[in-house]
């Protein structure tokens, strides 16, 4: 089967006055991949997200989404198109339930998309859209819980619900794992892997956990000082030596050794 890009970047930069945060970027994703991002602090990755989901616009250079130019377009634009990106916590409506928090996301997207009919049967809709999500990410069980009551792990979960409830191609996700301990990192990793398999979403994953890279990742992006490393099959990254020498310290190995 021949590979269908998604997601073309060519030449994609951003500076902010001397600082290049992001430099020359060329990436080609595969639809239903997952790649992984990685690099060290301040290598560009948050700079790289907020490129792709429209919130900065680039230097110079061009991102291109399902064969359309969508360089410069604003974050709800992206957004509709089928770019989605995971919420800060701090996006979670902590006094409301966690099925009304996936039924704010699910609304916001047929609104975006102008499905507004019968209210009444809108609201039905809606509940059992958001009782569907609730239960692909085994979280069903805690639907009734108000969402500032449950674990950071569960709260990072319903996160991901609300991003997959705007419906996105393509799901960015910046350390899905960051602060959980390993029982969540484990839950995080095989929901982000039955997604996967699903081939109904293209995952970009930026991680600092080099075992969820290695679990994860069909291919690894590695970022140095803005610009593109190495890009490659999780096998020959960590080979490669120059990565290897960008990741001085713990992570190095990390790399060598994968938890
Ligand atoms: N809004 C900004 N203004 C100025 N410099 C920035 C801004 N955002 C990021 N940078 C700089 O760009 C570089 C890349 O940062 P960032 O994208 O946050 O890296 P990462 O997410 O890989 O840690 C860093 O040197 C950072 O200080
Ligand atoms: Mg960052």
């Amino acid at each position: 089967m021949a590979h269908d890009c998604i997601l073309r970047i060519q030449h994609l930069s951003k500076h902010f006055g001397g600082v290049k945060a992001v430099t020359d970027i060329d990436l080609d994703v595969d639809t239903g991949e997952t790649l992984a991002i990685i690099g060290p602090n301040g290598a560009g990755k948050t700079t790289f997200y907020n490129l792709l989901s429209g919130r900065l616009a680039p230097s110079s250079g061009s991102i291109q989404f399902k064969g359309r130019d969508i360089t410069g377009l604003p974050p709800h634009v992206i957004s509709r198109l089928g770019i989605s990106r995971s919420f800060q916590i701090n996006n979670i409506f902590t006094e409301m339930t966690v099925r009304e928090n996936v039924e704010v996301a699910v609304t916001a997207q047929r609104r975006e998309g102008g499905r507004w009919a019968n209210r009444a049967a809108t609201n039905g809709a809606v509940q059992h859209e958001a009782d569907a999500l609730l239960t692909k990410l085994s979280l069903a069980h805690l639907s009734d819980r108000t969402a500032g009551t449950i674990s950071y792990g569960d709260k990072r979960l319903v996160e991901i619900a609300m991003v997959l409830a705007t419906q996105p191609e393509l799901v960015l996700l910046d350390e899905p794992t960051a602060g959980m301990t390993p029982d969540e990192t484990g839950r995080v990793v095989e929901l982000v892997r039955t997604l996967a398999r699903t081939g109904d979403y293209t995952f970009l994953v930026t991680e600092h956990d080099m075992g969820v890279v290695f679990d994860l990742a069909d291919r690894i992006l590695v970022m140095h000082h803005g610009s593109r490393l190495a890009l490659d099959a999780p096998a020959v990254v960590r080979a490669n030596p120059e990565v290897r020498k960008a990741y001085l310290g713990d992570e190095a190995a990390d790399m060598v050794e994968p938890a």
